[in-house]
Parts: structure tokens; sequence; C-alpha cells
């Protein structure tokens, strides 16, 4: 997905969205006082500590420090990134996404393809539940209840051809989508299939044309972390089929290197588990939801890939990958870590399961139990599976051996982003190969894997309690953007020289260029920098007493004065602390023009 969305986008989203209808949508809010509140959805509470702002449009909980705009709350709540999270809040104010160069909006095609195939979801459920036979025994077989089948929506395709087709084919449009959704195939005729496509034309008038892709399976619908049906797992029932399971193609909404069974289901549990499995089958991750571990996820038929990585990060800080007992399985732990060690940033946490020879999560839980399969029994941390795999046989007998374990070792701890972690490694690393931390970190800066690092400049000192003066008057802003617009030309700031004041500046023009702003709309704007956090924290205060005790505006005003103020003091200081030989023809005359107008700077 290249291209931005955007800035003036955001702004008229952020304007027309309003948090409290959103929030209300997911965790229902009751009115108190000026603000609103609920039980917080992030962590487990009493008593309400959720509140949302609707003046601010921002979120905030006492009890865990969870806060942000409504963009934010989305891609908490429901674990999107931040384009998904602004498009599905598009999506709820008719607004159509643009994109700055090279993006495809989601087009309305994909709408009618999300419809069909939960119309296709339903279909297959409803065949399970009505068509008790052989299905249903099978399932039962295995282990599951009725409940687990209707929490993961367990369907079945029956036998035949042209079930699904019959029943949601009744259009050419709809066919179509069909095809475009990967629910039914174009029929190859010879010609087509000499020309080495299918030959769409000779049929299309009719569903003789075509004919299901899933026959005679049981069927998983796989859904989004919003919730949307984008595409299928089948096993087949019949054990002589050749494909045991069946996915669903790529289509424009279903990519499988990106795609996580059971992650919606998941989060539908809990929001904020604590960690979550990462298996390798449907199967698995609906048995052990059967024995009450519902915080598990299977990739579709591929091994993990960084965008899987990526969408559990953004959930969890604690993985868990789970491995068949088998040589498949340990080539994909191997694999898998490669994958997870640059994204290793402080406090995320990797472990790796193995279940015993010829066994899989699946078969485990059922015959040991929920308690055996979650005790760290077969389960080892990251490190220790890195440097297992990394020590030769003899280990560290010989140079030979060290040199080689070395070798072997460095290209990992390259990629590995800086952290505590990597820091007990390379000491760990370094007894091993009788050498130095120093000498490894040496080794590790001269030729940087990744991103290379650069070195800080040092920081200016900072004056005494100035920077806690700018915060203040930020606070204010965040809490009410008009504020800004009392200081009448925002350049009027430029020059004092106090941390923070080139922020603030900016902020002051920011409102002057967009009087509506809000706080989330400042927000929104900051969310890529290196501000982001601290504005949060700034915005998330509570509310500041009310007009009879406090007036804000009158604070602000005096806190600008005295900004203000210390301009021109410095501006004295300067004069006077400087021989006039050592002021450039250039400073000479700025500060003549400072002194000659009341309000100078102009840049
Ligand atoms: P397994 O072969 O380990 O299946 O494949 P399983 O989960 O143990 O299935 P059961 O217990 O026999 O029902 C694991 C995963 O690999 C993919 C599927 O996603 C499956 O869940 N797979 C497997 C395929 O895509 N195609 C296949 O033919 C087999
Ligand atoms: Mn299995």
């Amino acid at each position: 997905m290249a291209g931005r969305i955007p800035q003036h986008f955001i702004d008229d989203l952020l304007a027309r969205a309003d948090i409290v209808e959103v929030i209300d949508s997911y965790v229902p809010l009751r009115k108190a006082g000026k603000n609103y509140q609920a039980r917080c959805p992030f962590h487990e509470e009493k008593t309400p500590s959720f509140t949302v702002s609707q003046d601010k449009q921002f979120y905030h909980c006492f009890g865990c420090g969870a806060n942000g705009t409504v963009i934010g709350f989305l891609m908490e709540h429901n674990g999107l990134s931040f384009v998904e999270a602004v498009e599905d809040l598009a999506g709820r104010y008719g607004l159509e996404l643009p994109r700055e160069a090279g993006y495809q909006p989601e087009a309305k095609q994909h709408l009618e393809l999300y419809e069909l195939l939960e119309q296709a979801a339903r279909f297959y459920r409803s065949k399970l539940q009505h068509q008790q036979g052989e299905a249903d025994a099978y399932l039962q077989g295995r282990g599951l209840s009725q409940a687990i089948m209707e929490d993961y929506e367990i369907g079945y395709a029956p036998p035949g051809w042209q079930h699904l087709l019959n029943a949601l084919g009744k259009t050419a449009v709809s066919r179509t989508g069909m095809v475009a959704a990967g629910l039914i195939k174009a029929r190859d005729t010879q010609a087509g299939a000499a020309a080495g496509h299918p030959s769409v034309q000779a049929t299309a008038g009719d569903t003789n044309g075509y004919y299901d892709r899933f026959r005679n399976r049981i069927m998983f619908p796989i859904r989004d972390p919003r919730g949307r049906v984008i595409g299928f797992g089948g096993r087949a029932l019949d054990p002589e089929d050749n494909a045991k399971y069946l996915n669903s193609p790529e289509t424009p909404l279903f990519h499988k290197g990106r795609e996580l069974y059971g992650l919606f289901q998941a989060r539908r549990q809990k929001k904020k588990p604590d960690s979550l499995y990462v298996v390798e089958g449907y199967m698995d991750v609906v048995a052990l939801a059967q024995h009450g571990i519902s915080n598990v996820v299977a990739t579709l038929g591929t091994a993990v890939t960084e965008h899987h990585l990526r969408k559990l990060f953004r959930v969890v800080n604690r993985i868990i990958f789970c491995f068949d007992g088998d040589n498949a399985g340990k080539t994909a732990a191997q694999r898998s870590l490669e994958i997870t060690i640059p994204l290793l940033q402080e406090g995320r946490q990797v472990f790796f399961k193995f279940m015993p020879q010829g066994e899989d999560p699946d078969s485990f839980v059922r015959q040991h139990g929920a308690e055996r399969f979650c005790a760290d029994e077969n389960t080892v941390p990251l490190s220790d599976f890195l440097l297992d795999t990394v020590r030769t046989g003899n280990g560290a007998a010989t140079r030979e051996a060290r040199g080689n374990f070395l070798d072997n070792m460095m290209p990992f701890l390259k990629k590995m982003p800086d952290s505590g972690l990597r820091q007990l490694l390379l000491q760990e690393v370094a007894n091993v190969a009788q050498t130095t931390t120093e000498e490894l970190r040496r080794q590790l800066l001269e030729r940087p894997a990744d991103a290379p690092r650069r070195a800080r400049a040092p920081r200016p000192r900072r004056q005494q309690g100035s920077r806690e003066q700018i915060s203040v008057l930020i606070q204010y802003i965040l809490h009410r953007p008009e504020l800004a617009m009392q200081v009448e030309d925002p350049t009027e700031l430029s020059g004092v020289s106090m941390p923070g004041v080139d922020f603030l500046q900016e902020l002051v023009s920011l409102v002057h260029s967009n009087p509506e702003i809000t706080c989330a709309g400042l927000l929104e704007r900051y969310r890529p920098s290196r501000f982001a956090a601290r504005l949060n924290e700034l915005a998330s205060s509570p509310d500041l007493p009310t007009v009879e005790e406090f007036d804000m505006e009158r604070e602000f005003i005096d806190r600008m004065e005295k900004l203000k103020a210390v301009k021109s003091r410095q501006a004295r200081e300067e004069l006077a602390g400087s021989k006039p030989s050592a002021l450039s023809e250039q400073d000479k005359q700025r500060l003549r023009q400072h002194y000659s107008k009341p309000n100078n700077g102009k840049k």
C-alpha cells in the first residue's frame, strides 16, 4: 500500500468524526459531567476510569494510562495500523480516501466482495447446522463443542459442484464477484486451457461456466482484525482428497502472507491478551480454544512473515511460537527466528515451544490438557534457541570453534535492535568466544547491518524550569487550541532562546492556519514525530479546573507575555555581553531592528 494519506483529509475526517460516537459503538459510554465514562476496554476493572472528552476528542484511562484520539482508539481496540484505522473511520463517515500518488483507495468492488464472502460464510455455517451428518460427526469426533463451532463459525461445503454457486451466483455480476473473491472458479474449456487461461466467454451467460472451489470440506472463515470475512480455509473430509487443506487464493482482500487465522476471535475474547501463541494449523487454533486457550493464531499454510509479526506486535509484546515436533517444525522455527530478530525492540519477548515428536498443539492439548500445554516445559526463550542454533558441536574448545561461533552469531546480533537482551547476549557471546563486549560492540558498529547508528550531537544545556514553562503553554493549547489565537503573530516567538520555544511557535502557527483544529487534530499531526508520546501525556492530564477558579485564557496570556519578556531581556544581555567589535554587521542590524519596533520578529 503505497501513497500517503494527505494531511487535509485527516483534518477533515477528524472534524467530521465524533470520538464519543465511535467508542460508544464498542464500549457503551455514560455521561458523567462534561465527559463520558465507561469501564476500560484495555484492562480489567470494576469501576470506570476510562474517560472520553468530546471537547478534546480524546480518551484517557486513569487506571492503565491508555489514551489517544479516535484513530488511536481504533488502532488499539481493533489492532489496526494507522492507515487501516483511517480507512475504517472514513468508511463510517462516508468519506472516500484520497491518496497522494500511487494509491488505490478501497474500491466499491471490494465492498461487494466482502458482502459475498460474508454470505458464503453464512451459507457454509447453515449447511453444517442443518445437514447434521458426516461433517458434524467429524467435528465432534475431533472434540469440538457446538459453542466453539459457533464462536469460530465453522461451516461445511457439501460435496457437489454448484451449491454455493446456485445460492449466491444468480447474476453475472455476482458470479464475477465470486470469482474475484475466490469462491468459485471458471471452467477451463479445452481451448482456454490450451491458451493458458480459462475460457470464460464460452459460457459466461449461465452458471454452467463455473463451479464451487470448496467441496466436501469443513470450512473455516478467516476474518481480518476488523471482523470482515476475507477468505476461507477448507479441510477435506475425504481422506483420499489430494489436498488436505485448501485455502482461498490470493484475492484483492486476501493475502496469505499477511493474515492470521484466529486473531479476530482471540481479540474478541480479550482486547489486550498478555501473549499470543502462533501455531501452524486451523485445527490447532480451535482445539486450543476448546480447552480455554483462546489467545492463539495460525498462519495460513505459510511460514511466518514480517507482516504477521508486525500485526502481532501491535497487539502483544509477547509471542510464543509453537511448532510441531517434527523436522519440518524445526526448520520452520529456524526461519521464524531469522524473521523475528530484527523486530526485537525493547520490551518484546519471543518464545519457542516445541511439541513432542509426532504431536501438534491440537493432539497435545487433547491428550494432556491446557495446563500442560501452557506450562514452561518444552518452551525456550528466543535467546536460548538462538544460542543453541549457532553453537556448533564442540562449542568453544578450539580457537576455530570459537571463531566459527562468532562468525555465525554476529550477523544475528547485527540485525537485533539495541536492547537489554542484546547487551546480555553480547556478554554471553564474549564469554564463550573469549573476547570482550567492547570488541564485539566495535565490530557491530564497524559494519552496521540495517540502520547505521549515528552518534548523537550533545544536547544543549537546558535553562532550569523553562522547559516546564513551555510545557504548560503547550498543554493549554492542547486543551483549548483556540487559545493560540491570542498570540497575534506566531513569529513573535522566534528568537527566544529557550528549549521548546520553536515547537511552541509551530503549534501556535498550526492553530493559526487551522483555527477549527481540535486537540485530537493536533495530536494526529504529531503522531509520526518524536513529540507524540509527550504530547499525548500533556493532553491526557485531567481536565483543568473550571473557569470560576481558574481562567485558562488569562493564565495563557500572562505566560505568553513573560515569554516575550524573556526575549527582550535576552536580546539586551546579548548586546551588553558582547564587545561591539564582536558583532557582525548582520547582528547589529538585527539588534537595531529589535529595538526600533515594539513587535519585531520578521524572520
Ligand atoms: P497440517 O498438515 O499440520 O494439518 O497443516 P493439521 O493442522 O494437523 O490438520 P489436521 O489436524 O490433520 O486437521 C497445518 C496447516 O498447513 C496448511 C493449513 O493451513 C493447515 O492448517 N496446509 C496443510 C495447507 O494449506 N494445505 C495442506 O494440504 C496441508
Ligand atoms: Mn493436526
